[in-house]
């Protein structure tokens, strides 16, 4: 689904930028223009990315504990 509308962001975007690396809501802002224009979509786009990078750690816990 779009999340920015204004700059044609959708939550598969934001959940790939985490996916290749990015951990903070600025990394993504910077590498998809999302919340760069009105800004209407800035609070739940940080939302997003905050939950996406919270799963993110989480499996990488979860690697780390069947690496053992
Ligand atoms: Fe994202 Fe306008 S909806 S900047």
């Amino acid at each position: 689904m779009y999340v920015c509308v204004c700059k044609g962001v959708t939550d598969h975007q934001i959940r790939q930028q985490v996916s290749d690396g990015a951990r903070t809501w600025r990394e993504v802002r910077e590498a998809t223009g999302c919340a760069t224009q009105c800004g209407k979509c800035a609070c739940f786009a940080k939302s997003l990315t905050r939950e996406a990078v919270h799963e993110a750690r989480l499996e990488a816990n979860m690697d780390l504990a069947y690496a053992v």
